[in-house]
């Protein structure tokens, strides 16, 4: 089971997306100023802000995006490349790779790129339900030891702090905008609104609450509830509830990891959690 596993650079990802030749085809993606990047860790909402985007495209240029895109820039294979140039523009990309390992050219366009980020706590009880019934991941063996590999980075994509840290140094970055689930929880419309005015796609305040109302968890679940029945991806979408989950001693274990890696950064105070 472990060898469905396999570490590059330092970074675990699954064994079948091959990652040496990946990585060497991703950097031959040339970039447009046009793409709309979206990046997340995995399970801190890549799904949430992938359809809140597909909507904003499709209401402000009237391009309809399928419900299976973006996928993942890293998961294409060899013909990345091809497919990608095939694509029309606006594209909608996505990524679950740390920032130093997406293409150079995306920098070089200073291509748009939204990140959304979710409190580790709730990122790690969502990754557990997921990744038990993943394929391409090792079955979970106990709460225990998925707590320990999470907290220590031996997780697929890499440490959850690595990624926080990464992003939190460009912050600045003009083409870098950072979202959080909590953000989205507690103001979807107000999100909304950024994002498509990050992206320069204007919309109308009636759009804006129209693709809010279609981007609740309770929408969205039934919308795709077809395409992905049972695999957990549509779980419980509710900030909290590792609540229901971490004992008092992990839950301080882990606020002592996040106190040492983002107390008293920006990004560290929008995960409020
Ligand atoms: S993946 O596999 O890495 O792409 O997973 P990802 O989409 O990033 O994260 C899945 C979690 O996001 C929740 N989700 C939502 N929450 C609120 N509102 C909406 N619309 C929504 N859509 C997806 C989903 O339920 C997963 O979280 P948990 O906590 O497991 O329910």
């Amino acid at each position: 089971d472990e060898d469905k596993l396999y570490r590059y650079n330092g970074v675990l990802y699954p064994r079948t997306f091959r990652p040496e030749e990946t990585f060497k085809a991703l950097q031959n993606i040339e970039a447009r100023e046009d793409d709309v990047m979206l990046v997340a860790y995995p399970k801190c909402g890549f799904n949430w802000t992938a359809g809140v985007l597909r909507k904003i495209i499709a209401e402000a240029t009237g391009m309809k995006i399928e419900s299976k895109m973006p996928q993942l820039i890293e998961l294409y294979g060899p013909d990345v490349v091809k497919v990608l140039d095939e694509t029309p523009s606006p594209r909608l990309l996505g990524t679950h790779l740390l920032p130093d390992n997406i293409p150079k050219s995306f920098n070089a366009k200073k291509t748009k790129t939204l990140v959304i980020f979710r409190n580790p706590k709730d990122t790690l009880v969502s990754s557990y339900y997921f990744y038990d019934k993943l394929p391409l991941h090792p079955s979970v063996q106990s709460w225990e030891s998925f707590y320990s590999n999470f907290l220590s980075g031996d997780i697929v994509w890499g440490s959850y702090f690595d990624h926080a840290l990464a992003w939190e140094k460009r912050m600045d970055d003009p083409n870098v905008m950072i979202v959080t689930y909590e953000e989205l929880k507690q103001d979807l419309s107000e999100g909304v609104r950024q994002i498509s005015t990050f992206f320069g796609f204007s919309l109308t305040e009636a759009q804006v609450q129209q693709i809010a109302e279609g981007s609740t968890f309770s929408a969205m679940k039934e919308k795709y509830a077809n395409m992905v029945t049972g695999n957990n991806l549509f779980r419980k979408g509710e900030v909290g509830d590792w609540k229901n989950h971490f004992t008092p001693e992990q839950s301080q274990e882990m606020d002592d990891a996040f106190n040492k890696h983002l107390a008293g950064t920006r990004l560290g105070d929008k995960l409020n959690y």
